[in-house]
């Protein structure tokens, strides 16, 4: 008998397998491994955990669309799986606070919490940078162009308006992301994942100018 952890990522496997959005399966099996690994150091209910992170983007409305009842794939699957409505209903309360949507918002549990590191931890780093320039030219947008200057972002619909290049994203999002983990474990892995983005720009910059 597969339990039900075993299930869900089966489930999230066929769900996402063709999904190129950077919100494909992989992502969702990197966020739920650094939400255990947080977990782990953490007081909270770690099925909780690990469940919200490999559910949180089946309901995401730009694959499902907005038009779809909320959390309708989520919760199909899990009263399949005979699932408590009473658990189904918290992990619809953690998922629905997960999102960054352009602004900040804290989830008021610990394992909203931790999701939320971890979904945050998988947009920064050599991974960030890559999912980055994926989602940029799968919108067919410009890497870099000097002359458009990056955008404060302060509503979810300027976040999901903008069309600026690849570049300004790590502006307009990505390098405040360590400022925003919840955990101390997360905060840790932002720094170092921070400083590799910080790298990055540097070289692209002197690249960018011919500088040999
Ligand atoms: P989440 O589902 O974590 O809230 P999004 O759906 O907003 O994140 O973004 C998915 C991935 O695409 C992330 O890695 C994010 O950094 C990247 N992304 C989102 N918007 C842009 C953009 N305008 N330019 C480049 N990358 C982007
Ligand atoms: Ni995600």
């Amino acid at each position: 008998m597969k339990n039900l952890i075993e299930k869900t990522i089966e489930y999230v496997k066929v769900f996402f397998e063709n999904d190129f959005s950077g919100h494909d399966f992989y992502h969702t099996l990197r966020v739920y491994n650094l939400a255990k690994f947080i977990a782990n150091n953490e007081e909270c209910d770690v099925e909780l955990v690990c469940l919200s992170a490999l559910l949180h983007d089946v309901d995401d409305y730009k694959l499902v669309g907005k038009e779809k009842e909320r959390f309708s794939n989520l919760n199909t699957f899990l009263k399949d799986q005979k699932y408590s409505n009473e658990r189904i209903e918290q992990i619809c309360n953690i998922v629905a606070q997960v999102s960054f949507r352009g602004k900040n918002t804290i989830p008021d549990t610990i394992e909203g919490k931790i999701v939320q590191d971890a979904d945050r931890l998988d947009a920064i780093g050599a991974i960030g940078i890559g999912r980055a320039f994926a989602y940029g030219g799968s919108h067919k947008r410009l890497m870099h162009n000097p002359n458009v200057k990056p955008k404060e972002i302060v509503s979810s619909k300027e976040y999901y308006e903008n069309v600026g290049t690849t570049i300004n994203h790590f502006y307009e999002k990505l390098l405040n992301l360590k400022d925003f983990m919840n955990t101390e474990t997360a905060k840790n892995i932002a720094n170092h994942r921070h400083k590799y983005m910080e790298e990055f720009l540097k070289e692209f910059y002197d690249e960018w100018e011919g500088k040999i």
